[in-house]
Order: structure tokens, then sequence, then C-alpha cells
């Protein structure tokens, strides 16, 4: 692995690992292919909530156990008997999960080590960028069990990828291999699984030496075109980069490529 990890919090279901400003959560429930049930939703919240508290952390990759699966989607053994009250409590749960995710003020990478299925895939998307094994299998196969997605991929799909594949993919229920993947636009690079680690933490690196406070800006501009019209995202577009003008690194890094010398980020 490219990291030394030297700080660990304990969970059940997953692993929180922190090094180097960068944290690292592992779906750790390989006999199931990391299948996600309401505990596991749970503990990836107190992590993704403590990865947005902690002002050292500036960077995260999200992974799953094994040579197998990322995740194989929302654990069916555990919502097949559920009443409804309790199902549309895990499908909340799931949406805050991929939201929080989605808005989490640090760059997150998926790095995607076999099967990401229904909502492993939906996982994987609410991601900012995701890093594929070649052996990975992406897919929307809730078709095949006569329901749906339920952990966004009807929206966020249809905004990544567009109308015509993503009707393909939730519609047919197929699955699709890495590098057609790669080829629509679903995931940014397929490496071999023994380089998914690596490749992943490559990234972030690259990722934290940037200025913290120019990633979260710019990474809420560009959310905000997926709930704007274009005149509104102009306008968020606009402001945001008034307000991050004002910032400290904003002023340091002109001056530093003016100066022809490395910025110094503050984060502020
Ligand atoms: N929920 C709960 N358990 C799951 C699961 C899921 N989404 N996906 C896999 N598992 C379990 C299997 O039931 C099996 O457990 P068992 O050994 O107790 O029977 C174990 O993980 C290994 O899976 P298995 O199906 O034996 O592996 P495989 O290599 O033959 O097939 C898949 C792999 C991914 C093709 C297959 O597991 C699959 O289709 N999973 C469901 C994917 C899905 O529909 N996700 C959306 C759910 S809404």
């Amino acid at each position: 692995m490219y990291l030394e990890v030297d700080n660990v919090m304990s969970f059940k279901n997953i692993i929180y690992e922190k090094k180097d400003n960068i944290a690292i959560i592992t779906i750790n429930r390989p006999h199931v292919l990391n299948a996600l049930n309401r505990d596991t939703l749970l503990e990836m919240l107190s992590a993704l909530t403590d990865v947005e508290k902690d002002p050292n952390i500036r960077a995260l990759v999200i992974t799953g156990a094994g040579d197998k699966a990322f995740c194989a989607g929302a654990d069916v053994k555990e919502f097949k008997d559920k009443p409804l009250v309790e199902l549309l409590e895990f499908m909340e749960l799931g949406h805050k999960v991929c939201t929080m995710i989605e808005n989490l003020s640090k760059p997150v990478i998926a790095a995607v080590n076999g099967y990401a299925l229904g909502g492993g895939l939906e996982l994987a998307i609410a991601c900012d960028f995701i890093i594929a094994s070649t052996n990975a299998k992406l897919g929307q196969p809730e078709i095949n069990l006569g329901i749906m997605p339920g952990w966004g991929a009807t929206q966020r799909l249809v905004r990544l990828i567009g109308l015509r594949k993503a009707k393909e993919l939730i519609l047919l229920g197929e699955m699709i291999s890495a590098e057609e993947a790669l080829q629509i636009g679903l995931v940014n690079k397929v490496v071999p699984l023994e380089r998914l680690k690596d490749e992943a933490f490559k990234l972030a690196k690259k990722l934290i030496e940037k200025s913290p406070i120019a990633l979260k800006f710019a990474k809420h501009a560009i959310n905000a075109a997926l709930k704007t019209t274009l005149p509104e995202g102009l306008d968020y577009e606009r402001m945001s980069f008034i307000a991050l003008y004002s910032s400290e690194d904003a002023q340091e890094g002109i001056k530093a490529f003016l100066e022809k010398r490395k910025p110094v980020w503050k984060g502020r």
C-alpha cells in the first residue's frame, strides 16, 4: 500500500484510517461482497462527519475490503423483511450517506476494486472521482429484482452519463466492464487491481497539494450546476469566485505565481 496508516478509529463494519492528511474508509463486509446494511451506513455517517470536522484531513478515499467487490449494493437480506416505515428510514439513510459524500467540503475518491452494483455504484457516483480496477463490474441490477435504484442513480447517473446511457444501465440492469465505464465517462481511470490503492492515494496526494478552500468552493460551485438553471449557476459561480478571492489562499496563490515560487496554503 502507498501509505503506512498511523491513526485508526475502530468500527465494526468499516475500517476508518487516517494518514498524511488523507482519510480512508474501507467497507469491511467481504463475506457479503461489502453490501450495505443499516449499521454500516450509520458507521459511514460517523466517519464522514469526522472527515468533515477534522481540519487535518484534506481528502477521502472510499474502497471495499478484499479483491472481489467495492460494494454489491444495499444488503438485500436485511431489507427483505423490513416493515415499510423501517424501509423508508433505510432508504433515507442511504441518501444521507451519498448526499453527505457529494457535499463534503473535501474531495472524495472511490477506489472501485471489483463489483460496484446498485447502492454500491450509487455510493461511487456520489464521489468526486472514481478509479476502477480492471476486474471491476459496474451496474444498477435492481430491475432484475423487480425493484429500482433508491439511492440516487435515477438522478445522479442521468446527470453524469446522460439520459440514454442511464436508461440503458437502469432499465436493462446489465453490468458493464471497467473499460466500458471509462468509455461512457462513468469512471476517471482504470488500473490493474494491484495498483488501485496506490493510484487512488496518488490522486489524493495531488489534491491535498491544492488550497483546501479553493477545492471546497470549486466543488460546491460544480455541484450547483446540478441543482440550478444556467443563469442561477453562473450567479453562484460569480459570488463564489468573489468570496474565494478574499481568502488568504487566493492572495497567496496569485502572489506566489508572480514571485515564481510554490504557494504556502493556509486553508483560509
Ligand atoms: N445483499 C446481501 N448479500 C449479498 C449481496 C447483497 N446486495 N450481494 C451479494 N451478497 C452475498 C451473497 O448472498 C452471498 O452470500 P452467501 O454466501 O451467504 O450466499 C455472498 O454475498 C457472495 O455472493 P455470491 O452471489 O455467492 O457471489 P457470486 O460471485 O456468485 O456473484 C454477484 C456476485 C455480485 C454477481 C451477486 O452476488 C449479485 O448479483 N449480488 C446482488 C447484486 C444486487 O442485485 N445489488 C443490488 C441490490 S438492491
